[in-house]
């Protein structure tokens, strides 16, 4: 791999795989934001064929598998991969790729879902993914993910201009233990969608994610800092 190539993202979640996988389903933003909206979003996923793209430690991988999918994920984090083997206790179909690639382990018109969940920001360029992700799906397929809301990136980031695809970073100090400094996209709103309507898909739905009611006991200035700016987004779009 040319340095230049590198995914941005693999040395921070290389390092943080453990913390973020003992943390993130007890974390405001991750427990009580990100995935009960996407749950929502893909709904009954019983008998279902599923590729979670950028599964790190495989959290949503295991609600699918619980709830009767049959799951294949992969991440670029070998330690993110590991950790979702454990997890997932051997039931998902895992490997260590970059969605920034080919996925040569992905047979075509195969899935009925790719979900992914926070974790295409990571990807400057989505042609290649997108395609990808297409040629998964079985027609009418649905690609159900989650990203960074525009506007909430752009609050959180603060880069020279809200327009276009940026190159930010971000130090996270919210998963304990020594800070990580973790490098980003951030993508404008026409970023987001037009990249899906030139790929072919259809956009079924956009949401723009609130808080369960359930943070409001268990951080009150979360609760209204989440309810009143979007941190992150969900979409649906068709094959
Ligand atoms: C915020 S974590 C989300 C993990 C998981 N989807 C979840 O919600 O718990 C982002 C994940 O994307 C993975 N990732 C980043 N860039 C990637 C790439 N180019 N290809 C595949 N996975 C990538 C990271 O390794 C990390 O596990």
């Amino acid at each position: 791999m040319k340095k230049e190539d590198k995914p941005i993202a693999l040395d921070a979640y290389q390092a943080l795989a453990e913390r973020y996988s003992q943390i993130a389903e007890s974390k405001a933003e991750n427990g009580y934001i990100e995935h009960p909206a996407i749950r929502k979003q893909l709904g009954n996923v019983k008998g279902k064929v599923v590729l979670d793209a950028g599964c790190g430690p495989g959290i949503l991988a295991t609600y699918m598998l619980n709830e009767g999918a049959d799951v294949t994920g992969f991440d670029i984090s070998p330690n993110m991969i590991e950790l979702a083997r454990q997890r997932s206790e051997g039931r998902a179909k895992l490997f260590v790729a970059d969605m920034a690639s080919p996925l040569a382990f992905v047979e075509s018109g195969k899935f009925d879902i790719v979900a992914s969940s926070l974790a295409i920001d990571y990807v400057r360029d989505w042609t290649v993914l997108l395609s990808e992700f297409w040629r998964a799906l079985k027609p009418g397929g649905r690609f159900v993910f989650t990203i960074q809301h525009p506007l909430g990136a752009y609050l959180w980031y603060n880069p020279p201009t809200a327009f276009g695809v940026q190159y930010v970073e971000a130090t996270w100090e919210g998963f304990g233990g020594a800070k990580v400094v973790m490098p980003d996209y951030y993508r404008s709103f026409e970023e987001v969608i037009n990249p899906l309507i030139q790929a072919g898909f259809v956009i079924k739905q956009i949401v723009d994610a609130k808080p369960i009611e359930a943070l409001k006991a268990k951080d009150p200035k979360k609760y209204e800092k989440y309810s009143k700016v979007p941190t992150f987004m969900c979409l649906e779009a068709v094959k």
